[in-house]
C-alpha cells in the first residue's frame, strides 16, 4: 500500500541551489487547478447520521472533550502605533507572551475585554517580512474560519511592522506534547486537534479563487483554545497560490522548519499546496508519538517519520504512540491513523492526499474511534 523508500525524509538543508531558476512545472496539480467537482463530492459528507460536514463546516463532534471554540465575532482593528503603544504599555516585557525567530509577540485588552495578540517584527527582520506579507496582508485579512488565527490588523508605520491577531489562550500544541501544563492530551483531543488543523488547512487551500500555502505548518503554530480545539496560527510565512490557471506552483526561497519542509520543495523549490500536506503528515506522527520531527539527542533513530514506519513495517505500531497516552485505542485505528500520516509524508508530491481527503479520512477514523471498533 505504500511505496516509501528510505532516505527521503532528511530534510538535513534548507539550502536550495535552484531557487533562482525560473523553469516551469507543468505537472499537473488537481488541487490548484480549481476543480469544483471534487470540491462538490465533498458536500456529501459520511458522519453516521449526524449533520454532515464539510471541510468548510465542521460538524457536531462526539467527542466530550471537544467543546468548540465560540463562533465569535471579530471586528477588525484599526489601531494606530500610538494605541499599540498604549496597549502594550510601550512593548513592556511584562506583556510578552511569546518570542519567535522574527517577532515578540505581546498581549494585550482592547477596552470592551477583548484579549489581542500583537506581533512586532523585529528590526533586523522588517525588510524582509514586511516584502514578504505586505502583498498577502489584505487577502488573509479577510479569512475567517474557526480553526485558523484571526488577523486583526496590522500597521507598517514608523520603521514598525506589527500584526494584530485574536488571542488564544492555551499555549501551543508543542508545549502540550511536551506536558509543559501537567495534564497529557488524551487520544480523543489528539485527534480533534488533527481534523481542526486539517480543517484550517484546507480552508486555505481552497480559498476563494486562490490557493493559500501555509508553508510553515508545525506544531509550535498551532494555538490551542481553552477547550482543547485547535488554530493555526503563523502566516507569516504564507504565499497565494499560482493565479494563472496553467501555473501549478511558485517559486520561492525554500522557508519552513526543518523537518516539516517538504523533500521535492526541497528539491526544486516548487511549493504547492501538496507542501502543507508533507508538514501536516509529520505534524500527525508528531501528535501520535509526542516525539518532534528531529531529535538529535535520540541514540535511536532521530529522525521521526523513518523510526516510526521502520516500527510500522515491523507491525511494532503500538511503540509509536506516546507512551503518556493511556487509553485504549483499537488496532485498526492505530494502523488507520499512522497510514494516514505516512502517506501525507510521502516523498512524491503525487503520492500525498489532498487536505479534504484528509479530512474526510479523519472523520471516517473518529467514527471508528467513538464506535469502538477494534
Ligand atoms: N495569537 C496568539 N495567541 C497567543 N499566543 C500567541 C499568539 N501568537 C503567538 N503566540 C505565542 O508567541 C510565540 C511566538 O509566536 P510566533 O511563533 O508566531 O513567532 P515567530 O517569530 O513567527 O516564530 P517562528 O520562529 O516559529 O516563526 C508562540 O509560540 C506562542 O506561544
Ligand atoms: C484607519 O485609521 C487611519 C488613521 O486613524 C485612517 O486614516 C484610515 O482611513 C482608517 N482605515 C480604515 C479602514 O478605517
Ligand atoms: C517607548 O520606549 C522607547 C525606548 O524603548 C522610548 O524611546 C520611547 O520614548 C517610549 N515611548 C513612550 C511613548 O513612552
Ligand atoms: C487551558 O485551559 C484550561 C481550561 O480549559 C485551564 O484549566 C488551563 O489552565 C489552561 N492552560 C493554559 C496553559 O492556559
Amino acid at each position: 500500500m505504500l511505496s516509501v523508500s528510505e532516505g527521503f525524509w532528511l530534510c538535513c538543508s534548507l539550502v536550495c541551489p535552484c531557487c533562482s531558476s525560473k523553469s516551469k512545472d507543468t505537472s499537473e496539480d488537481p488541487v490548484l487547478s480549481g476543480d469544483s467537482t471534487l470540491l462538490n463530492s465533498l458536500e456529501v459528507g459520511s458522519n453516521s447520521g449526524r449533520t454532515p460536514g464539510t471541510p468548510y463546516r465542521v460538524p457536531p463532534s462526539p467527542s466530550r472533550f471537544s467543546l468548540s471554540p465560540q463562533p465569535n465575532k471579530l471586528e477588525p482593528l484599526n489601531l494606530s502605533l500610538n494605541e499599540i503603544i498604549k496597549l502594550t504599555r510601550n512593548f513592556s516585557s511584562t506583556q510578552v507572551i511569546g518570542k519567535g525567530d522574527f517577532a515578540t509577540v505581546y498581549k494585550a485588552e482592547l477596552h470592551g475585554g477583548q484579549l489581542i495578540a500583537i506581533k512586532r517584527a523585529k528590526k533586523e527582520h522588517i525588510a524582509t517580512i514586511h516584502a514578504e506579507f505586505k502583498n498577502e496582508v489584505e487577502l488573509l485579512a479577510r479569512i475567517e474560519h474557526r480553526n485558523l488565527v484571526r488577523l486583526l490588523g496590522y500597521t507598517d508605520k514608523g520603521n514598525e511592522f506589527i500584526i494584530i491577531t485574536e488571542y488564544v489562550p492555551n499555549g501551543t500544541l508543542r508545549e502540550h506534547l511536551d506536558g509543559k501544563y501537567g495534564k497529557i492530551l488524551d487520544f480523543s483531543q489528539r485527534l480533534e486537534i488533527a481534523i481542526d488543523v486539517a480543517h484550517g488547512l484546507t480552508y486555505l487551500h481552497h480559498y476563494a479563487e486562490k490557493s493559500i500555502i501555509h508553508r510553515d505548518v508545525k506544531s509550535s503554530n498551532i494555538l490551542l483554545t481553552e477547550g482543547f480545539r485547535a488554530k493555526v496560527a503563523d502566516f507569516g510565512f504564507a504565499r497565494t497560490g499560482p493565479m494563472e490557471a496553467d501555473q501549478t506552483h511558485i517559486q520561492t526561497k525554500v522557508k519552513g522548519t526543518v523537518g516539516y519542509v517538504d523533500p521535492e520543495y526541497l528539491k526544486t523549490c516548487k511549493l504547492t499546496v501538496r507542501s502543507d500536506v508533507f508538514s501536516f503528515g509529520i505534524l500527525l506522527l508528531e501528535i501520535l508519538s509526542a516525539r518532534g520531527p528531529v531529535d538529535i539527542k535520540r541514540s535511536d533513530e532521530r529522525i521521526t517519520v523513518r523510526w516510526a514506519f521502520n516500527k510500522y513495517k515491523e507491525g511494532n505500531e503500538r511503540q509509536i504512540l506516546d507512551p503518556q497516552m493511556h487509553e485504549v485505542v483499537a488496532d485498526l485505528v492505530v494502523k488507520k491513523i499512522l497510514a494516514l500520516a505516512f502517506k501525507c509524508a510521502a516523498p512524491t508530491r503525487k503520492d500525498r492526499p489532498a487536505m479534504r481527503e484528509v479530512v474526510e479520512q479523519l472523520w471516517g477514523i473518529r467514527k471508528d474511534y467513538t464506535s469502538g471498533s477494534s
